[in-house]
């Protein structure tokens, strides 16, 4: 593997189009789910300001089973009827919640969380997991963030296909 990141720059838009770039290149040739997930949440997570945890949360079959990420140790195992990232599995879309402490059942992993982006991965009729990127800004993550992390996310499913 041969891959620098370089800095982002531009419009916000912009950046997660780099940043896209980027994740293509580095996932390019390997379809090992662990391997992908691992360097994709240590791109994205150092590619952007304001992020205190970032990283996948996989489905076993029965509830999400922490996966790859970069930030504080993460609670493990995540029943689908809890927390954010059991919503966005359970309901299979993005879940953006501006203040986390408003968002009922919203599980505390780190105390320092204000703020919230979960996406559903999915495969076919298959949940996969979710990716998962958490702020200790309040309402971090906008419509654009929002949009970005999904190519992002589709990017990371790809690779895997
Ligand atoms: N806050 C999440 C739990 C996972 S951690 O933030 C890493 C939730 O409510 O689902």
């Amino acid at each position: 593997m041969s891959f620098k990141a370089a800095p982002l720059t531009g419009s916000k838009p912009d950046q997660y189009a780099q940043l896209q770039a980027q994740a293509r290149a580095l996932l390019q040739g390997e379809r090992d789910r662990i391997a992908n997930a691992a360097n994709f949440a240590a791109l994205v997570y150092h590619a952007l300001p304001g992020f205190n945890w970032l990283g996948f949360y996989f489905f076993d079959g029965t509830e999400l089973v922490v996966g790859p990420f970069q930030g504080l140790p993460a609670c493990v195992r995540i029943p689908l009827d809890k927390g954010v990232c059991g919503a966005a599995a359970r309901l299979r879309t993005t879940q953006r919640v501006d203040d986390v402490h408003a968002f009922p059942g919203h599980i505390a992993c780190d105390s320092a969380s204000r703020s919230e982006l979960v996406i559903p991965l999915v495969r076919g009729d298959a949940l996969i997991g979710v990716l998962d990127i958490d702020s200790p800004l309040p309402a971090r993550f906008d419509a654009d963030d929002q949009a970005g992390m999904e190519g992002l996310a589709a990017i990371f499913l790809e690779a895997l296909a």
